[in-house]
């Protein structure tokens, strides 16, 4: 078989290695991917860049060219644009969410309706397109509570960086100006109260109608350690997370189910991955946000448990047939920590074309594997072209072995001029937890 995987990062990487697990793939493109995703490959990786994420009609074209037996749509602008429609249309095989269900994710407005709608247990709300009725707001939020923590949101996709926190009026009237600078996407922008509670990410995998939910995750989005500094498109993740039992039981009756439910009955049946944003408040989940895709960094920390031929996984999904396949994960723990450029994710321009040195090492080390984003190749060099640059990957029988491990690992990585950045907290609550648990 011939795989096509629509994407460019560290999460499509890690996809081409769960179908280059699968005897029935012979050849996998990745497109536009990256220098790093052919590198040291078992079967034929290639990537074609002759492709924008923004431009269904040209990856229809890339489509058109290999042939390939299925289309993976990772990526969340390609899956909003109506990209697996267009294949869909065209014959193509397609794994991923198609426009209508992806609104799930890129109308945050619409998405939130939706959760009311179907009693999907949520944060309260209100939404603007202008920014003096939102100030208006914000001042009557914090005489009536100062101190409120709030997230002012684009309603639009803005790669993982669209909502942004306040805890007090002046910050909240801050925020909601800049939503200007995500242009359309930050047109209609919400107003949300900030839920305080331990973060989780879930994924289910679904064909519309059955579903698998799999191990979960946690990512960390903040550029430095203890969660502190600006928003990015996440610096590290951990698997398995925060989700006990009761917790995993109250997701998947009143989180999970319910969305696929509700999206059925509103004309868009739910067929792809649906990556649920949630946060523990006082001992029961609710939702943060819902995405149409894997989300990245946790895509690296679960995808590679999935011990199920993942071929079989998304044919049966594509198929309707979820139900028919009995997926297994591995009990594994793993720690991802992403290497971004210094500066990242404000201005890392001086660092682009500068030697990254290391990675060669961290990635012949035993259960360390390396996923690659921002990674330029020339030969068996390597450069920095990017923000976030590769994502460092452990396993181990416990979080305290994987965590181990991932940092021993990127220990040996470094760029010219110390021009690596890195969270070293990654893990850390787990670790907390699991010592606890052991005492
Ligand atoms: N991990 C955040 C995201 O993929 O959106």
């Amino acid at each position: 078989m011939t795989v096509l995987i629509i994407g460019s990062g560290a999460r499509e990487h890690t996809i081409s290695c769960a179908y280059e697990k699968s005897p029935q793939v012979g050849k996998i493109i990745v497109a536009p991917g990256n220098d790093f995703i052919k590198y040291h490959r078992q079967k034929e990786v290639l990537t074609d860049n002759r492709c924008g994420l923004k431009d269904p009609e040209s990856i229809l074209d890339i489509a058109r060219k290999y042939k390939p037996d299925i289309v993976d749509v990772a990526q969340d602008d390609a899956l909003a644009l109506g990209t697996v429609d267009l294949l869909t249309e065209n014959g193509f095989r397609v794994f991923g969410a198609t426009r209508k269900a992806s609104r799930i994710e890129w109308d945050k407005r619409w998405s939130r309706e939706f959760m009311r709608k179907y009693d999907i247990p949520a944060p309260g709300f209100r939404y603007f397109d202008s920014e003096k009725g939102a100030e208006e707001y914000a001042e009557s939020l914090y005489d009536n509570e100062p101190g409120k923590l709030v997230f002012v949101k684009a309603s639009g996709l803005c790669a993982g960086k669209g909502a942004l926190k306040a805890t007090n009026v002046v910050e909240a009237i801050e925020k909601i100006k800049q939503m200007k600078k995500f242009g359309e996407a930050g047109r209609v922008f919400l107003i949300e109260d900030g839920l305080r509670g331990e973060e989780f990410s879930v994924y289910a995998i679904s064909d519309g109608n059955a579903y698998y939910i799999f191990k979960s995750a946690q990512d960390n989005k903040t550029v430095s350690n203890f969660d502190e500094g600006a928003q990015t498109g996440g610096m590290g993740a951990i698997s398995p997370a925060i989700v006990t039992r009761n917790i995993a039981t109250e997701v998947e009756d009143r989180l999970i189910s319910k969305a696929i439910e509700g999206m059925d009955k509103e004309g868009a049946p739910y067929s792809g991955i649906l990556y649920l944003g949630g946060v523990v408040v006082d001992g029961r989940p609710m939702n943060i946000e819902y995405n149409a895709r894997w989300g990245d960094p946790e895509c690296q920390v679960v995808l590679p448990g999935v011990e199920t031929d993942y071929v079989d996984i998304v044919t049966a999904v594509i198929e309707n047939r979820l139900g028919e396949v009995d997926i297994r994960e591995d009990d594994k723990a793993r720690v991802c920590v992403v290497g971004a450029s210094r500066g990242y994710p404000g201005d890392y321009s001086d660092v682009k074309g500068k030697r990254i040195f290391g990675l060669e090492e961290a990635m012949n080390m035993e259960g360390v594997t390396i996923y690659g984003a921002g990674v330029a190749v020339d030969g068996t060099n390597f450069y920095a072209n990017g923000g976030r640059l590769f994502s460092v990957v452990a396993e181990g029988a416990d979080i305290l072995e994987a965590k181990r491990k991932a940092y021993c690992a990127i220990a040996h990585v470094n760029i010219e001029g110390n021009n690596l950045h890195y969270r070293t907290d990654i893990g850390w609550r787990d670790v907390e937890r699991y010592l606890k648990s052991v005492s």
